[in-house]
């Protein structure tokens, strides 16, 4: 099985070097989490370092929010998009919830750029539009058909609501080839804590403890202390 390397300090060890190639991998955690900035990092590792392209898909945030965010880290995915490195597809304003056209426009762009990566920002603002449940499988299982065809490694946000004990709406986890899960809490002390476990990762022996994981200039990183002790 090929890996495919996020970049993310002390994430990729975790997970036998990379996410599985062209596997569909499941971000969830709640507002805040990180769930953007690991996204980010994964394609800007990409485009930089690996001369692999990508294409990021916002549907809750507009492309000149997400530029001017990851600013903050140094990536220019500005620069990136006008060098042909990476494209960010802005569907946060489309009126029209057609999941077909939507689906074609990302299809167009990889097959535009010959993209290797691809994130979506968020599954649960795609999704938004359809209210009944049977749409909600359909959409997914047409997405999934979708993604296996691509030949793109993706990542697929989910926005979990806090506390919840639900990841998805219950189908897109059985079909992710892996669900990475990132928590947020304060500890007794009122600091804010942050923690990442991997739920599943298919075809990988990878880590099963929880990780402690800070954001900061650099964006995301593993940290080796253990979530239960003090700061
Ligand atoms: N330069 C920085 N240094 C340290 N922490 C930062 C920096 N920039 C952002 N953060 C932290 O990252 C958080 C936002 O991360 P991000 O946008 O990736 O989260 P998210 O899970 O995508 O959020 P949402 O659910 O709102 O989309 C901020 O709340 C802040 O705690
Ligand atoms: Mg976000």
């Amino acid at each position: 099985m090929e890996r495919v390397p996020t970049g993310i300090e002390g994430f990729d060890e975790l997970i036998e070097n990379g996410l599985p190639k062209e596997g569909v991998i499941l971000v969830a955690g709640s507002p805040g989490a990180g769930k953007t900035t690991l996204a980010a990092q994964f394609l800007y590792e990409g485009a930089t370092k690996h001369a692999e392209k990508g294409i990021y898909v916002c549907f809750a945030e507009t492309k000149e929010s997400l530029i001017r965010n990851l600013l903050r880290f140094g990536w220019d995915f500005g620069e990136l998009e006008r060098k042909g490195r990476l494209y960010i597809l802005d569907l946060s304003t489309t009126k029209e919830p057609g999941i077909q056209s939507n689906l074609n426009l990302i299809l167009d762009k990889i097959n535009d750029i010959g993209a290797k990566r691809l994130v979506i920002d968020s599954f649960t603002a795609f999704s938004m539009a359809l209210s009944e449940s049977s749409d909600i499988r359909f959409l997914i299982h047409l997405l999934y058909r979708f993604l296996q065809r691509i030949g793109c490694t993706t990542i697929m946000i989910s926005d979990t609501p806090w506390g919840s004990q639900r990841i998805g709406s219950g189908v897109e986890e059985f079909i992710a080839d892996g669900i990475i899960l990132l928590q947020t809490r304060f500890d007794e002390d009122g600091n804010l804590r942050r923690t990442l476990s991997i739920i599943k990762m298919r075809t990988t022996n990878h880590s099963k403890k929880t990780h402690e994981y800070d954001i900061t200039e650099k964006g995301i990183q593993i940290l080796k202390r253990n979530p239960k002790d003090k700061t």
